[in-house]
């Protein structure tokens, strides 16, 4: 294989993963880091880690997919590096950015890290702590009218009763427990999550929204912060950040009253958009290739004992968002108030889930 290259050849991207040279060839020699195009060699990495996968020429998007897919559950592909004669380009889900002139190597270079890793707690904190603001929507655009809808279908769709105690279970920016709450005439709100800053900005969220009777805690679903029960608890799109969904499970089951309201929400990956997403996208975020299925949440809540009342699709997939993304960036929002009327015109009960990106179901408690 004259095309492939050495360590040396890969020091700039190396360099640009922060593994020193000597500290690579160290862990390749004790099997926690791969310089290998095999699959299965790069999914034997054991710990922490990285594989080099370097292929030659520019594979198809569709290919490089293909590969992706088959890393993950062990793996996952975190950054491609394109290596040309005029230089090397590190393309991630952040954007892309020139690295280093040219190395004695052409092709394609991807970075894949163990799917724990890329998961972890501290990757989780770091990443909502960081991007927290952008959570909260912003007031004023286009898509703050879609952001806002969504929390609040998912909200309602527990049909809250006045009074009854509210968790929101990986709260965000807090905004489907403030739905919820509001329309229970000002439910006493809990919630929690891992970052602190999303924490914060739900307290503060749910400070302007006039609830005053709101605790705010930090902490993972896997073992919540909160010791009591609550009469209803929410968790949407949280279910796919857990890099272990059967301790997530316990610990959403743990927090509903016997005979309590359970919502849950999350992802479709079997949306007709996600399909298509996974099959032509080199990079994705682990979230979308970790989403459970609607029928693989119930099977987990049913087998806790949970008994399932109903279930809905919502988020048009393909090619709503995609128009909703036109529209935002390139005529400022006009469709906008269109597509938010076609998304609650079709969203609902159904257990016909090809054509929404997200579902939710409620569960009564044994
Ligand atoms: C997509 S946001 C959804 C936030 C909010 N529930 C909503 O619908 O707007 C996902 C949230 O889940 C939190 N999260 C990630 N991993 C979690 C875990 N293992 N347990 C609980 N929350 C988690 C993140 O910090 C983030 O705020």
């Amino acid at each position: 294989m004259a095309w492939f290259p050495t360590p040396q050849a890969l020091a700039p991207l190396l360099g640009d993963i922060g593994v020193p040279m000597e500290q690579f060839m160290a862990q390749c020699a004790d099997g926690r880091s791969s310089l290998s195009c095999d699959l299965a060699a790069l999914r034997a990495i054991e710990r922490s880690g990285w594989g080099l996968c370097p292929l030659p020429g520019e594979p198809k998007a569709t290919e490089l997919a293909r590969m992706r897919n088959d890393l993950w559950p062990a793996l996952h592909v975190v950054a491609l590096y394109h290596c040309t004669a005029s230089g090397v380009e590190r393309v991630t889900l952040q954007g892309s950015a020139r690295i280093a002139e040219a190395v004695p190597f052409t092709g394609c270079v991807f970075v894949a890290r163990r799917r724990e890793e890329v998961m972890s707690p501290t990757v989780t904190v770091a990443k909502f702590d960081q991007n927290a603001g952008g959570w909260n929507g912003e007031r004023g655009q286009p898509g703050y009218g879609h952001f806002r809808w969504i929390r609040r279908y998912v909200g309602l769709f527990a049909a809250p009763r006045p009074g009854v105690r509210i968790l929101d279970f990986g709260c965000g920016a807090g905004w489907v427990g403030i739905e919820a709450s509001l329309a229970a005439g000002g439910a006493p709100l809990a919630a929690f999550d891992p970052s602190p800053e999303m924490v914060r900005i739900a307290e503060a969220n749910a400070r302007a929204e006039g609830l005053t009777n709101f605790v705010g805690r930090v902490g993972f679903g896997e073992a919540p912060p909160f010791d009591e029960r609550f009469g209803l608890v929410i968790s949407s799109g949280v279910v796919s950040f857990s890099p272990d969904q059967p301790r997530w499970f316990d610990g959403l089951a743990r927090c509903v009253e016997p005979g309590g309201t359970l919502v849950l929400g999350d992802l479709n990956p079997h949306s007709r958009g996600m399909r298509q997403r996974r099959s032509t996208r080199p990079l994705l975020p682990a979230r979308e290739l970790n989403a459970l299925l609607a029928a693989q949440a119930r099977h987990e809540l049913e087998r806790r004992g949970f008994r399932h009342e109903a279930t809905a699709g919502y988020q048009l997939t393909r090619p709503v968002p995609q128009l909703a993304h036109w529209s935002d960036t390139r005529l400022g929002g006009a469709l906008s108030p269109l597509l938010l009327a076609w998304n609650r015109l079709r969203a609902g009960p159904t257990q016909e889930l090809a054509a929404f990106d997200s579902w939710v179901m409620r569960f009564r408690a044994p």
